[in-house]
């Protein structure tokens, strides 16, 4: 039986299916499947020359002691936070984040303050805008750093094997291309034949090689799913361009923990390491406004501070709005259909508009107590207690569940001197929180 000599991949969310069809069956966008040549095509008329030497192989032992005393410490503690151990011998790994983010940025520090040889392909800006910003964020000199003015795949890789003791830089996957591929730069199946070619030529050598990748808008990784399989650790840069503060997490990680943040801040001299991001997150914060309550959250394994605003105003439209900016919009209708319910809040005609200060965006559930007391304090028009902070998951009984890491959220708010806390341990349920109506200050 023939084999099929095409496959079909959805420029939108990357997967590849076996016959084309108008709509992708994965992420439902219409004409969004492209024609695309199998992996790695051999060249025309010839089969592909099957190796008959055979490989070598090594012991348990050898092979730990090949790894052994070799990790590259990336010189930015928080960046080193997330990657566990630092940067492993023949580590791939992807850094992901929306454009404008810091990627690059990040990177130029990273190959500013590593000790070994950086190759950095610059491809997607040309060698003088990178030599521009390593020269605004370096105060030395850098001649350990190499810009590669290429685009071509294939030559990154001769570099890699002529260099394998240094550090790879690939700035981005989607503007590199290699020649056993036609398509052009940013196709999916470009991006997978290139980034299968480097990451091969990376492990062979034992070479670090971290690669740039772009997110869709709506978030996910640009490219074949395949990518995100290929590479050893996904990481990804997060935050609003509006603001200061950036996140990097590891999405998966083969050499370290998956629950660690980094926390940086854009500055005029790059990505500065942020100690105490709760002084960032709640600068300018109004003290005693109804609509405002102070949640603690887990970021990583570090507990922090942030400020959830709530608006509930009545509606002009038959179909209230329900619009969020850092949480779901799921879980607002969620958690405003739990107020409704349990404290028969009277929000079914009024617009609930809930924002997350910082520009962060918020997935941990334990935010869940705090949005509820935003709203409620708005749509009473009552300032929460003063000092008072909150965290723990909503139930859709309206109770208040427990969630990871409590012990350490409690020790974190009583040290940091809040003295009424809302939590799973001092209230059951929704209804069991009241808080009185004081002079509202504005
Ligand atoms: P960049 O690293 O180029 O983003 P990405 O590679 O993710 O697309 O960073 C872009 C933004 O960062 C740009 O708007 C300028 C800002 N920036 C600073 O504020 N300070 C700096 O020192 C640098 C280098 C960039
Ligand atoms: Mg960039």
């Amino acid at each position: 039986m023939s084999k099929s000599t095409t496959v079909f991949f959805c420029n939108s969310c990357g997967n590849e299916f076996a016959k084309w069809s108008g709509q992708c069956p994965t992420c439902h966008e219409w004409n969004t499947l492209v024609e695309a040549t199998p992996f790695l095509k051999t060249p025309r008329g010839g089969a592909k020359k099957i190796s008959t030497k055979s490989v070598e192989s090594f012991s348990v032992k050898d092979a730990l002691t090949s790894q052994e005393g070799y990790t590259l410490s990336t010189g930015i503690s928080e960046f080193d936070r997330v990657l566990g151990p630092g940067i492993t011998r023949g580590g791939v790994y992807l850094l992901a984040g929306q454009p404008g983010i810091g990627k690059s940025t990040l990177l130029t520090q990273l190959a500013i303050s590593v000790p070994n040889d950086v190759y950095y392909v610059c491809s997607e800006e040309n060698p003088a805008q990178v030599a521009t910003r390593i020269k605004r964020l370096s105060k030395k000199e850098t001649p350990h750093i190499h810009l590669l003015n290429t685009s071509l795949v294939d030559s990154v890789c001769e570099t890699i094997a002529k260099n394998p003791n240094s550090l790879i830089i690939i700035d981005s996957i989607q503007s590199v291309y290699t020649n056993q591929n036609v398509t052009t730069p940013g196709s999916p199946s470009q991006i997978r034949d290139s980034a299968s070619l480097l990451i091969q030529t990376a492990k062979e050598h034992s070479t670090p090689l971290i690669i740039v990748g772009h997110v869709t808008k709506d978030g996910n990784i640009a490219g074949p799913k395949m990518l995100e399989h290929m590479v050893d650790t996904v990481l990804e840069l997060n935050g609003d361009r509006q603001h200061l503060l950036r996140l990097l997490r590891t999405i998966k990680n083969r050499f370290g923990p998956t629950d660690e943040t980094g926390i940086f801040q854009m500055t005029g001299s790059g990505l500065e390491e942020v100690k105490d991001p709760g002084a960032i997150l709640l600068e300018g914060r109004i003290k005693n406004a109804p609509g405002s309550c102070l949640t603690m959250i887990m970021e990583g394994t570090r507990p922090l501070t942030v400020e959830i605003q709530a608006l509930v105003v009545s509606s002009p439209l038959p179909i209230p709005r329900r619009i969020a900016k850092g949480i779901s919009t799921n879980r607002l209708q969620l958690i405003c259909a739990i107020l409704t319910k349990h404290l028969h809040l009277p929000i079914g005609e009024k617009d609930v508009f809930v924002n997350v200060t910082g520009g962060l965006d918020i997935k941990d559930p334990g935010a869940d107590l705090g949005i509820a007391l935003a709203i409620i304090s708005s749509a009473k028009d009552t300032p929460l207690p003063e000092n008072s902070i909150c965290f723990g998951e909503l139930g859709l009984l309206g109770e208040i569940r427990k969630v990871g890491f409590s012990d350490k959220m409690l020790k974190e708010a009583k040290s940091l001197g809040y003295d009424k806390i809302f939590s799973p341990g001092t209230h059951k349920t929704i209804r069991a929180i009241s808080f009185s109506k004081k002079k509202r200050i504005d």
